[in-house]
């Protein structure tokens, strides 16, 4: 496999990371994009360069680096805090691709927001520590916290 491939394929993998709930056109039922929902949208777009080159050290695409590692965590960490600052309902119904639930069930949605950056700070912490088994699930942990919120909070794609 040339360098071109891999590259193509771990786009692919972060490309289903994304839409891991698969099929479906998305976004019909959506009343548009409103401001907070350009801008959180945005924001979450930003977070993905730190966030899949971490992915491809943790599965052995590239070299793991840990002084890259850590600085590439301490980036995202800033970053994945950004698309929460515009959370709040459009309420004209163009809330893009969050679902009524995160207004309507606020307790709810913050609890998976929090295990998300608490997740996130585990990350950091582990980067720091530098040991490539304890990041590599601390890393699948932030996976898993982002497919949890997406699969209860966002319109299905
Ligand atoms: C607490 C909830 C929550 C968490 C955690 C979360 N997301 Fe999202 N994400 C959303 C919602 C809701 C939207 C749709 C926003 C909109 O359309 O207004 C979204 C949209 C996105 C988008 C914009 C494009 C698209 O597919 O809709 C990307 C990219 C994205 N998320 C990636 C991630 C990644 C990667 C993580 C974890 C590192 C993550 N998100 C964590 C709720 C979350």
């Amino acid at each position: 496999m040339n360098k071109t491939t891999q590259t193509l394929l771990s786009g692919m993998a972060a490309l289903f990371l994304l839409s891991a709930c698969g099929g479906g056109s998305g976004g019909t039922a959506s009343g548009g994009k409103g401001p907070n929902s350009e801008n959180r949208t945005t924001a979450f777009k930003s977070m993905m360069p730190d966030f899949s080159a971490m992915g491809k050290m943790v599965k052995g695409e590239t070299e793991y680096d840990a002084e890259k590692f850590k600085s590439l965590a301490a980036s995202f960490d800033e970053m994945s805090k950004e698309p929460f600052k515009h959370f709040t309902s459009d309420g004209e119904g163009r809330d893009g691709d969050a679902l009524p639930n995160i207004w309507s069930d606020p307790t709810g949605y913050k609890a998976v927001e929090d295990g998300f950056h608490a997740a996130v700070a585990n990350l950091t912490d582990k980067a720091q520590g530098g040991n490539l088994e304890e990041i590599k699930v601390a890393y699948g942990e932030v996976g898993a916290s982002c497919k949890a919120c997406h699969d209860t909070y966002r319109r299905p794609k």
